[in-house]
């Protein structure tokens, strides 16, 4: 991986040390202009134009392909989604629930877990079990806390694979081991995953995923993409649908859905520009490997928590083993609101980080492009603020 070149083709890191990748991530160069580069040809010859629209079809169906390549899985099992949050609502919204189904979530969760199922218990009765997790739980205890909460009335499991105040990995492939023979669905988080850690919808045997395009796979606001299960597809029932959710568009009231596809999801258009921009994103960190990504980002993590924690009156709140753990450090600092480490940061070393709720603290994301002398200003300015 060479770090160097990089950081060269994203600018943000020309002038402050940029760790808000969770957040959203700063983007090279090639991620925008390839949306400058559509946006100017639509601007010129129109985005229905013959020859144009066909380019725009076929960069759409390159950016799902690209998604398939980060979940590992097959192309029409998935499809280019807003942002994580309406993959989420596609497949919750989707489902058939009963009154007194139950989801198992965590405390550790961030609001697009939480709202959405809290929404199915106002709607339809369902229960939503929160399972109170520290985030130094050992990986057995999380096991058993999460068996623990199960009932014959537990439909799903839904949890983030990387929780994204405190960067606690949790072990979905062993939940999924608990789900599986018991018939309970695992709908995953990967807001905090997606482009940072090597994903394996193939083999995880995973039933719902959804990630972004804005934060570790570099693109911008506005994508996302879902994995859904093709065993699944048949009781997903598309939500939001319109002219293209069936079978002749232009035959509209010769109701035919389109068969159980993910392109029943699909009810009306999307930006080509904010495609051409994800699909350049995804080659982007492909260039460096999500698995290198990984590893390196593990690397700063260990190295930004073993800094800080020599700091007197700093508490490391994430995990320490190596195995539960991300490119997300949190910490907090005694005597000191996280919102003002975090301002203080900004504005004496121009680094960007952020606060976090449940719990609350001083987040730091650790991406490829970050450097161990970043992680070295980091400390240096915590220190300087105890
Ligand atoms: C765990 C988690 N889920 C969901 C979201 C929301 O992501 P999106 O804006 O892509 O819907 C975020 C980030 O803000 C997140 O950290």
């Amino acid at each position: 991986m060479d770090i160097e070149k990089i950081r060269s083709q994203i600018p943000v890191l020309d002038h402050t040390a940029y760790m808000n990748t969770g957040w959203s991530g700063p983007s090279p160069r090639q991620v925008a202009q390839a949306m400058k580069d559509r946006i100017d040809l639509e601007l010129e010859q129109g985005s229905t134009t013959a020859g144009v629209y066909e380019t725009g079809k076929e960069i759409q169906a390159q950016a799902r392909e690209a998604a398939a390549r980060v979940f590992n899985a097959s192309v029409d099992e998935v499809l280019v989604t807003r942002n994580t949050t309406e993959g989420i609502n596609i497949v919750l919204s989707g489902l058939d629930w009963n009154q007194g189904d139950e989801i198992v979530t965590c405390n550790l969760e961030h609001g697009s877990v939480v709202v959405p199922s809290q929404y199915l218990g106002q709607r339809y009765g369902v229960v939503v079990k929160v399972v109170d997790l520290d985030p130094h739980d050992p990986r057995e205890t999380i096991l058993a806390k999460i068996e623990a909460a199960f009932t014959p009335k537990t439909r799903m499991v839904f949890i983030s694979h990387v929780e994204y105040s405190t960067g606690l990995r949790m072990p979905a492939e062993e939940i999924r081991q608990l789900t599986k023979n018991r018939g309970i669905l695992f709908m995953l988080d990967g807001a905090q995953s997606g482009g940072h850690i090597a994903l394996d919808m193939a083999s995880s045997g995973f039933d719902f995923y959804s990630i972004p395009g804005q934060k570790w796979l570099l693109g911008y606001e506005g994508t996302g993409a879902l994995f859904i299960r093709k065993d699944h597809l048949e009781r997903i029932h598309p939500a939001h649908t319109g002219g293209r959710g069936v079978v002749s568009p232009m035959d509209v009231h010769n109701f035919q859905p389109v068969p159980d596809t993910m392109e029943k999801f699909l009810g009306g258009s999307s930006s080509v520009p904010l495609q051409a921009a994800f699909l350049e994103a995804v080659k982007f960190v492909e260039e460096s490997g999500i698995k290198n990504i990984e590893e390196r980002n593990l690397d700063l993590a260990d190295s930004a928590k073993a800094k800080l924690s020599e700091i007197p009156g700093v508490s490391v709140i994430s995990p320490s083993e190596r195995r539960d753990s991300s490119g997300l450090v949190s910490f907090s600092v005694e005597g000191q609101t996280p919102v003002s480490v975090v301002s203080k940061l900004w504005e004496d070393h121009h680094i960007v980080v952020r606060q976090v709720n449940y719990p609350a603290a001083v987040r730091v994301s650790l991406h490829f492009f970050n450097t161990e002398q970043e992680v070295e200003l980091l400390a240096g300015g915590v220190r300087e603020l105890v």
